[in-house]
C-alpha cells in the first residue's frame, strides 16, 4: 500500500475533497502511475454536479498522464520510468462493438465500473472503505493503478500538461473531425462551443485542411482564442438560435459541411442539425445529461439526406492514437499546450470547477510535483 491524496466524490452537489487515501500495490495485468498531470474536463463537472448520477465515493479525474512507478507480477508491455496517457477507456474486447472493431463505442467496458476488470477497488479510505477510480483511471490523485491497458506509452519530449489533454478532450475533438467525421480538404466547419473539446475540434479542422472554420461560442473571448487556433470565423451565440443560424449560414454558403456540437446542450444539440445545408452532417460530441432528449424536423433532413453522427472518444483506439496525436505535437502540427490556461494545484480543484462552469477559461490542468 502507498499513501497518496486524491479528489474525491462522494454526493452530487457537494464539494469535492482533497483526501489521504491508501493505494493497493499493482497485481497482474496491473501498473503503478505517478501521475504528472490531470485536466480538468466538463465531464468531470457533470460528475460534480450531479447531471450523471456516478456511486460514490470515487476518486475523480480521466484525462491524466505520469509515469510507470511499478509493474505488477508478469507485467512484460511496459517498464518503469516510461511516460504514459492514461485511456479512461479499456474495452471489454469480448462484445458486438469490440467484435465489430469499435473499441471507443465498448458497453461493457469495465472502465464504466470504475473498477478493475475482477471488480477489485485499488483505493481506501484510512478507515477502510473502499474508493472507486473514476473510469478505472481516478487521474486527480498522486498515483493510481490501473489496468495494462490503460497506460498508453508516448514518445519522449511531450509535455505533462500536453499528454494529460491526449487522454481526453485532444482525442475527443481532433478524432471526431479526424475520424468520426473524416472531414475532407476544403470542407466548411462550424464547431459550437470552445472548450478543451471544441477547441481540440477546430485543430482538428485545421489538420484536415478545411476551408473554413466557424468557431461558436456565447464568451466573446474565446472566439479570439479560436482564431488563434486557426479558425477562418468567429461567431457570438446570443439567445436567439434563428440569428445563429442566419448568420451561420451567411459565412458558409447556405450551412457548414459539417457541425460539431462540443457543449451538450439540447438546444445547441437542435441548432447544429438545424443549421446543416442539405448533405450536412452534425457530429454530437457534448455529453448531456442522461435523460435528455432533442427534437428536429425529420422531413427536410430525410429530404435534405443530412446525417447526424455520435462520437464517443473521438473514435480513439488509444494504443495507436495516443502516440500518433504526440508525435503531430512534437511536429508542431496541434498547438495543445496552448489549451492549458492554467496550471493548478489539487487543492485548487473547486475554484477550477467554478471556472469551468462559467464557461471562463481553456483547460485547467493539475499538476503534480
Ligand atoms: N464524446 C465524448 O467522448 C466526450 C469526451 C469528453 C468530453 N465530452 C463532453 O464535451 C462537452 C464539452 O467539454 P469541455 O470540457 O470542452 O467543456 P467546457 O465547459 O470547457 O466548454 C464548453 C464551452 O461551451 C460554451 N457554451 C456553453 N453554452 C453555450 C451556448 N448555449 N452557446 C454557445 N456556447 C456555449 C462555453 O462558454 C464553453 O466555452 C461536455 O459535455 C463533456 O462532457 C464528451
Ligand atoms: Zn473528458
Ligand atoms: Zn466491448
Amino acid at each position: 500500500m502507498s499513501a497518496i491524496r486524491a479528489a474525491v466524490f462522494r454526493d452530487p452537489g457537494r464539494p469535492v475533497e482533497i483526501e489521504p487515501l491508501a493505494l493497493a500495490e499493482p497485481r497482474a495485468g496491473e501498473v503503478r502511475v505517478r501521475m504528472t498531470a490531470s485536466g480538468v474536463c466538463h465531464s468531470d463537472l457533470h460528475v460534480r454536479d450531479g447531471d450523471w448520477p456516478r456511486p460514490g465515493p470515487v476518486a475523480m479525474g480521466h484525462e491524466g498522464a505520469g509515469v510507470v512507478e511499478a509493474l505488477g507480477p508478469g507485467v512484460t508491455a511496459l517498464r518503469v520510468g516510461q511516460p504514459v496517457a492514461l485511456s479512461w477507456l479499456v474495452p471489454c474486447g469480448e462484445c458486438r462493438a469490440c467484435r465489430a472493431g469499435m473499441p471507443w463505442a465498448c458497453p461493457s467496458s469495465p472502465s464504466f465500473g470504475h473498477r478493475m476488470a475482477d471488480g477489485a477497488t485499488v483505493l481506501e479510505t484510512a478507515g477502510g472503505e473502499p474508493v472507486l477510480s473514476y473510469c478505472g483511471i481516478g487521474t486527480m490523485a498522486e498515483a493510481t493503478v490501473v489496468p495494462v491497458a490503460a497506460a498508453v506509452p508516448l514518445p519522449d519530449g511531450v509535455d505533462p500538461g500536453v499528454a494529460a489533454l491526449i487522454g481526453c478532450c485532444v482525442s475527443t475533438g481532433v478524432g471526431a473531425v479526424i475520424k468520426t467525421a473524416a472531414v475532407p480538404a476544403g470542407a466548411s466547419v462550424a464547431v459550437i462551443g470552445l472548450g478543451g473539446v471544441g477547441l481540440s475540434c477546430v485543430m482538428g479542422a485545421v489538420l484536415a485542411n478545411a476551408a473554413r472554420i466557424v468557431a461558436i461560442d456565447r464568451v466573446p473571448a474565446k472566439l479570439d482564442v479560436a482564431r488563434e487556433f486557426g479558425a477562418t470565423d468567429g461567431l457570438l451565440a446570443g439567445d436567439d438560435r434563428v440569428e445563429t443560424i442566419a448568420a451561420l449560414r451567411d459565412l458558409t454558403d447556405g450551412g457548414p459541411d459539417f457541425v460539431f456540437e462540443a457543449i451538450g446542450r439540447v438546444p445547441t444539440v437542435e441548432l447544429a442539425i438545424e443549421a446543416l445545408p442539405i448533405g450536412g452532417t452534425a457530429v454530437l460530441v457534448g455529453m448531456t445529461p442522461f435523460e435528455s432528449r432533442a427534437s428536429f424536423a425529420v422531413f427536410p433532413f430525410v429530404d435534405g439526406s443530412r446525417r447526424i453522427l455520435g462520437s464517443n472518444y473521438g473514435f480513439a483506439d488509444p494504443a495507436i492514437d495516443f502516440p500518433r496525436y504526440a508525435q503531430l505535437v512534437l511536429d508542431g502540427r496541434l498547438p495543445v499546450d496552448r489549451l492549458i490556461d492554467r496550471r493548478i494545484g489539487l487543492d485548487d480543484l473547486e475554484p477550477a470547477f467554478d471556472r469551468l462552469r462559467s464557461g471562463e477559461g481553456l483547460r485547467q490542468v493539475i499538476v503534480f510535483d
